[in-house]
């Protein structure tokens, strides 16, 4: 493609994504192609020659969009969000024009130091520790994996790296029944094995219990085992409960243990003071991530983790074959050496874009919005004599069933199920669910970049009205 077509194209592409954006509403929230649809409409053999970009952009409309779930519609409710903005996705377009590798300062030192800027304007952003160093990760599960690799090191004197998880002893990790199961995942790549993921039981408030926390570091000390890393949580996928990070660190100092925060969601709130409260506690933390691709508008992927000793970081990391060897190497960052993979995108590109583009204030008053929603749905919800709120909203997620008077917990399960799936059919929005104390709950996120009042209150009516059809429909006897 010569740069005269690529011109062309390129305007009808920004064309098309401003067209997308206005009539995001128009398309079914959740695709409702069947499995193994869109593969079917794919040629089994790649083209022998060239073919015209006119037909990439035909097959794209015609094959892929009906296969696409719109997340950034703002009838997007479900899972978390990866809520993106325009100068997000403006910023993406140069970083994939510049296609420039950013394994180390070499390779593209504007990229490494707008990196290190970028991780000082989020850290300066969120209030975190002046002590606290920065890096962008592509996900809180790598992230969260690297703390984990590096409390691992740490433990062992940087042995296990040399020698392997045998030097290791009997190393635990502790999280509570509700943290993410990127931190299990974490485990077992890490070596310390799934079965040594301590599950801590949490409160009423499903947060995790400090007590039993101590209680199971103390059993397994005294049973031989070696407490390595504890993970808490601000803001757990299923009902966003905020773990207290100072009960949890007062543990991790007397007991020597690395303590990493998990704030892939709720560490963006942390941009608002009347939200700090959550970091109570950050000076007992080793580390923390947060993901500015779930609720910071930037789009997917980019993960902010931070590092108290990132000597620490680094040296359970840093490798250095002949071919990576430069003149610079000590002077500057070199930031391959901050997690796993060396290659890397030029991601503070698009970090810098969104928070120039909105400003701090400006960002803030779209957070403390989606928090407002919330709270009001939360309102309207408890309300509501025939549905039942299931979890406290200290952020963006509402936990609800409709829990229709005398219909068994059974039952009760089995009628939300549907009235999920009938919701989710219709097109219109987007919810998903999760489980609590073994109740089928539907979960309602208010954190799409365009979400308004509006949006959450045409939610709740269509979800209202579901729900009784639903009922009708079934009857309280047999919901299937
Ligand atoms: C609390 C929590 N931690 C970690 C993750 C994983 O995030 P990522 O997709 O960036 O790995 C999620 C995903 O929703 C999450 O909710």
């Amino acid at each position: 493609m010569d740069t005269d077509r690529f011109r062309k194209y390129g305007h009808e592409i920004v064309e098309w994504i401003a067209r997308y954006y206005e009539t995001i509403e128009r398309y079914p929230v959740k695709s409702r192609v069947a499995p193994g649809e869109i593969k079917a409409a794919l040629p089994p053999l790649p083209p022998t020659g060239s073919e015209s970009f006119d037909l990439f952009l035909r097959d794209f409309d015609e094959i892929i969009i009906p296969g696409i779930t719109h997340w950034q519609s703002p009838n997007f409710f479900a899972y978390f969000p990866a809520n993106s903005s325009p100068p997000s996705v403006l910023a993406e377009m140069l970083t994939a024009a510049l296609g420039a590798q950013c394994m180390i300062w070499e390779t593209s030192p504007a990229a490494a130091e707008l990196e290190e800027r970028m991780m000082e304007w989020l850290r300066e952003m969120t209030g975190l520790p002046p002590d606290f160093e920065g890096v962008i990760q592509d996900s809180a599960s790598s992230a969260t994996l690297a703390a984990l690799i590096t409390a691992r090191e740490k433990i062992t004197s940087y042995r296990s790296n040399s020698e392997g998880m045998q030097s290791a002893g009997r190393l635990r990790i502790y999280a509570s029944t509700q943290a993410h199961s990127s931190v299990e995942k974490g485990a077992g790549v890490a070596g310390f094995g799934r079965d040594n993921l301590v599950r801590i039981p949490v409160r009423k408030d499903y947060t995790i219990d400090p007590g039993a926390l101590r209680e199971a570091i103390e059993n397994d000390i005294s049973a031989g085992y070696v407490p390595c890393c504890v993970v808490a949580t601000l803001g757990t996928t299923g009902t966003t409960a905020v773990d207290p990070l100072r009960a949890v660190g007062e543990i991790c100092k007397e007991k020597n243990i690395w303590f990493h925060v998990d704030g892939a969601l709720g560490g963006t709130a942390l941009l608002l003071p009347e939200m700090r409260w959550m970091a109570d506690g950050i000076e007992y933390v080793d580390s923390l991530v947060f993901n500015p691709h779930k609720w910071m508008f930037t789009n997917f992927d980019c993960s902010a983790y931070f590092v108290r000793d990132a000597a620490a970081l680094i040296r359970s990391f840093e490798i250095l074959p002949e071919y990576l060897k430069t003149r610079t190497r000590g002077k500057v960052n070199d930031y391959r050496d901050w997690g796993i993979p060396l290659g890397r995108r030029f991601r503070a590109l698009k970090l810098w874009a969104v928070i120039r583009s909105y400003g701090v204030e400006g960002l803030q008053s779209m957070i403390r919005e989606h928090i407002r929603l919330a709270a009001m749905l939360a309102g309207l919800i408890e309300a509501e004599k025939s549905f039942e709120l299931m979890a406290p909203v200290p952020l963006n997620t509402v936990c609800f069933r409709y829990a229709p008077p005398g219909m068994s917990d059974e039952k009760t399960n089995r009628l939300n199920e549907k009235i999920n799936h009938t919701l989710n059919d219709t097109g219109s929005i987007y919810l998903t669910h999760t489980s609590v104390d073994g109740k089928y709950v539907l979960r309602m996120v208010t954190a799409q970049t365009g979400v308004t009042e509006e949006h959450v209150l045409k939610a709740w009516e269509m979800i209202r009205e579901c729900a009784s059809a639903v009922l009708a429909q079934d009857g309280a006897i047999d919901i299937d």
